[in-house]
């Protein structure tokens, strides 16, 4: 019988002996999978593990900062890589959600074949690929797609021709989630909400800018800090904020203002394929609402979701 135990003895044992001294670059997504792989990878060939975690711009506030400590606390080789400025470039303009999402998805490319070339004689791509991403048909939303469209026009990318290795590919998510904590993984990662690889920028409806950006991160924040701390964020499946392409009026003293409207949606689901609004008490809506529009500059009215999918979405776009 399966023990998180047993699986790490026999995968690191596997792993030394298919890798040897051979280096291994991985990229790391502050997510628990790719997080569970590297640990696992870590073990078995140490230093020659090297990971890369790269901040997108469309990250959580305050995330690239607090992620990458954690990383380096559980002692991985990991880089971290400011690449905002290259996203924001290859997102300005662009509003329609399928050309963020390939924005994204062509500049994390490139910007990870950069730094797998600065990695001498390197010769796998370490993945943190579950059992379902295996049998599952991708989906059309998701990262592969985005590679693949990617490839039709400029060719394999060459880290993309690395051997791979991928020792989650047996596992569910929530044996993934158990091998973490086996080994030491801490809370904050293992408990985390699922969160879109095109981060915020699906979540701002219309183009992206750093402005933008920076207004939702700040509502992000307040709401899922505000869910922790009424311990109400183990309960839901996912939450987040979308930012809307609207103004409203309202009243600040004895001025009329005249800014921008924010939604917060929370769910609870299984394994996101369907969902339901999350009931959240009305006195913790309210808080973080007022929370929200005394605090965020440029804010004056909070929407929250109350729709299930299907048919619609979690995220909005
Ligand atoms: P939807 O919006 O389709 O989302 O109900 C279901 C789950 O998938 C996540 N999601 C994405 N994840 N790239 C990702 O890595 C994407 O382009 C993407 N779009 C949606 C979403 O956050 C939810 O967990």
């Amino acid at each position: 019988n399966w023990t998180a135990e047993s699986f790490v003895e026999t995968t690191v044992a596997q792993l030394k002996e298919k890798l040897g001294d051979d280096k291994v670059v991985l990229g790391l997504s502050g997510g628990v999978d790719s997080s569970v792989a590297a640990m696992l990878i870590h073990q078995a060939i140490g230093k020659n593990l090297y990971c890369i975690f790269v901040d997108n711009g469309v990250l959580r506030k305050d995330e690239f900062s607090g992620v990458l400590e954690s990383y380096k606390t559980l002692g991985l080789n990991v880089k971290g890589v400011d690449a905002k400025a290259q996203f924001y470039t290859a997102l300005a303009g662009l509003s329609d959600p399928e050309a963020k999402r390939k924005a994204i998805g062509k500049t994390f490319i490139d910007v990870f074949d950069h730094e797998a070339h600065l990695i001498e004689g390197v010769s796998w791509l370490g993945q943190g690929t579950i059992y379902p991403d295996v049998i599952e048909s991708v989906s059309v939303k998701g990262p592969s797609a985005t590679i693949k469209s990617h490839h039709n026009v400029g060719g394999l990318p060459d880290f993309m021709k690395l051997k791979v290795v991928e020792p989650l590919n047996t596992l569910f998510k929530d044996e993934v989630r158990a091998v973490g904590r086996t080994l030491g993984l801490p809370e904050a990662i293992l408990g985390r909400h699922p969160f879109p690889g095109p981060g915020l920028a699906i979540r701002i409806l219309g183009d992206v800018t750093p402005e933008k950006v920076e207004i939702l991160q700040q509502v992000d924040a307040l709401f899922i800090d505000g869910l922790k701390r009424d311990g109400l964020y183990d309960k839901v499946w996912q939450a987040g904020a979308m930012l809307l392409p609207v103004q409203s009026v309202g009243v600040m003293g004895d001025e009329r203002t005249y800014e921008r409207v924010v939604a917060l949606r929370a769910v609870t689901s299984v394994d996101g394929m369907t969902a339901d609004w999350a009931h959240l008490p009305y006195e913790f809506l309210a808080n973080v609402s007022n929370e929200i529009i005394n605090r965020v500059k440029g804010v004056n009215r909070v929407v929250y979701d109350i729709s299930s999918k299907p048919p619609a979405t979690i995220e909005w776009e």
